[in-house]
């Protein structure tokens, strides 16, 4: 016995520990498999059940098409001008367009490529996107130059007694 272990005092033979955790070194490794295992068990099942859960209300929230609602009379949106409204829910705001030549169109003011507001210069070709320069077709929502490569989400419109009318979501 040396030195050092004499002022250590004598080895316990059943010392606390090897009660709780009454492996051999032979052992150990078998067991942090176990738990390596378990843990990784417990870990993919949390997020697999956390992904599912984020999916689900992703899915819930796109799934609002909206209801009929009115937006603006006509009179009051001049051929050539837009009319800022919020469609489908108070948080969602979109675009009503009044086409040169009486044609109206309305989508979503929300740019496809990363989520900033789309507007309509008056005179302009298109719809502009300005974080990214992206454009939109004014007629189709189609993306025509920028980086987007999705079509802006339609809006089904319809004109009731002089009145807009936003009936659903298109796409
Ligand atoms: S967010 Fe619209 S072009 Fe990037």
């Amino acid at each position: 016995m040396t030195e050092q272990r004499r002022e250590l005092g004598p080895l316990v033979p059943d010392e606390l520990w090897r009660r709780d955790f009454p492996y051999t070194s032979a052992g150990e490794e078998q067991v942090t498999r176990r738990d390596f295992t378990r843990y990784l068990a417990a870990a993919s099942c949390a997020f697999a059940a956390g992904t599912v859960g984020v999916a689900a209300y992703a899915a819930a929230r796109d799934t609002h098409d909206g209801e009929p609602k009115e937006i603006v009379a006509l009179a009051e949106v001049a051929e050539g001008t837009s009319h800022l409204f919020r469609y489908p829910t108070p948080r969602d705001p979109a675009i009503l367009l009044h086409l040169p030549g009486g044609e109206l169109r309305a989508y979503s003011q929300k740019c496809t490529h990363l989520g900033c507001v789309v507007f309509w210069e008056e005179g302009a070709e298109d719809l502009l996107c300005p974080c990214h320069e992206g454009h939109f077709d004014l007629r189709t929502g189609e993306p025509v130059a920028g980086p987007p490569d999705r079509p802006l989400p339609g809006i089904e419109l319809e004109v009731r007694d002089g009145r807009v009318w936003a009936l659903r979501m298109t796409t």
